[in-house]
């Protein structure tokens, strides 16, 4: 029998190649581990089972580089994820890290930057499209301000809109089989950055002109940073088809960006998480954008690495396990949670229907139905002792 815990291609796990390539520079101290080659990284994920990896341009061909070292830096690349079997089903580009971006990329007051932002990001999503990649994400981290009049933010917002909808062009005349994904962040390294939840950018995604090519990226402690429920945030995503794509992780409520292993923070909130993922709907992949701790050397990188595929099957075991249980099931329907798929009208019914009803209004008895104990509580204890292995 396969192990149930074990990951495997199937169940798309994927990672970015700046996750367990990341160095652990932060604003006060140096690096604590060498940079890893992103041959070796394949090698790696392939050996623990993920399905595929992603990455930004600069992660495989150092910024600036010419047309033939880069073509010398995708053939190691190209070889490694072939052997390797790897897919490649994400990719995104950097447009934050050199300086020049300082102000902005697609938003930028300098108009200079941003047809270089574009530029960027055309001869990268040549290169996705050649991979095989189905999603390209926009993570604006720079696209924003710290100071209020120092940018005309709806401007900003016309330019952003501009971008995407050029570049969505470019995608459907090229006859890429790619679709957008923007990626939501409150702030960090911007003091502000545009987009900064969920909600935000499905309003954006609405003001496209190539809308239906858009979705969302959330990221699980993106939305906890703003004090948000990132399970409600993603079920909204997904209640608008815009689930395009998923960043997995851990982040202890709101504060800095942690980027921990997934499961590793709110855990309540992951069990619900992968409940929902895996009983709504989303077939994309699991893709995990987390950071190892600067604590760790590589036995420590690559464990974290395992423990986020492990996390989530653990979880995913677990909400099974939960919702094949008879008392939860008696548990929901005694708190009226199917009853909710239940339409609030009946078939057809008007308002003059719903008028002459009286048991809606003049014989419904609002005291009478206000000492309804709905048993939240039990549910609650009921998930906790299912994530705790208590039943
Ligand atoms: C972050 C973001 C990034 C993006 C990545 C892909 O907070 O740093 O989550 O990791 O996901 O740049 O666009
Ligand atoms: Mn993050
Ligand atoms: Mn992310």
């Amino acid at each position: 029998m396969t192990d149930p815990l074990a990951p495997r291609p199937e169940h798309k796990f994927t990672f970015g190649l700046w996750t367990v390539g990341w160095q652990a520079r932060d604003p006060f101290g140096d690096p604590s581990r060498p940079a890893l080659d992103p041959v070796e990284t394949v090698q790696r994920l392939a050996e623990l089972g993920a399905y595929g990896v992603t990455f930004h341009d600069d992660d495989v061909v150092p910024f600036g580089s010419g047309d033939r070292d880069r073509e010398e830096h995708l053939k190691r690349f190209r070889a490694a994820l072939d052997e390797a079997g790897l897919r490649v089903p994400m990719v995104t580009t950097n447009l934050f890290t050199h300086p020049v971006f300082k102000e902005g990329a697609f938003t930028a007051n300098d108009r200079d930057v941003r047809r270089f932002a574009l530029r960027k990001v055309m001869r990268n999503l040549d290169l996705a499209a050649e991979l095989g990649a189905e999603t390209y994400v926009f993570w604006g981290g720079r696209e924003g301000a710290e100071v209020d009049v120092a940018k005309d933010v709806r401007a900003a917002l016309d330019r952003y809109r501009e971008a995407i909808d050029f570049l969505a062009s470019y995608v459907k005349d090229r006859g890429y089989g790619i679709r957008f994904a923007l990626e939501p962040k409150p702030n960090e390294p911007r003091g502000d950055i545009f987009l900064p939840t969920v909600g935000h950018a499905l309003a954006f995604i609405s003001m496209l002109e190539h809308e239906d090519m858009v979705g969302v990226n959330p990221e699980v402690g993106h939305e906890q940073m703003s004090n948000l429920n990132f399970v409600h945030a993603a079920a909204q995503a997904l209640w608008h088809d815009k689930l395009f794509h998923i960043d997995l992780n851990g982040q202890h409520g709101p504060k800095f960006d942690q980027d921990l292993v997934f499961g590793h923070g709110d855990l309540l909130s992951a069990f619900a998480l992968v409940d929902l993922l895996e009983a709504g709907g989303y077939d994309g992949p699991r893709h995990f954008d987390y950071k190892p701790l600067r604590t760790e050397a590589f036995d420590g990188v690559w464990a974290s690495a395992a423990a986020n595929m492990r996390t989530y099957l653990l979880l995913k075991e677990r909400a099974s396990a939960f919702r094949s249980d008879p008392d939860v099931q008696e548990a929901l329907a005694s708190a009226g949670v199917p009853e909710l798929s239940l339409p609030t009208l009946g078939d057809g019914e008007t308002a003059a229907r719903l008028l002459s009803d009286p048991a809606a209004f003049e014989n419904f008895d609002a005291d009478a139905k206000s000492r309804r104990s709905h048993g939240a509580t039990r549910l609650d204890q009921l998930a906790l002792e299912h994530l705790l292995g208590a039943r």
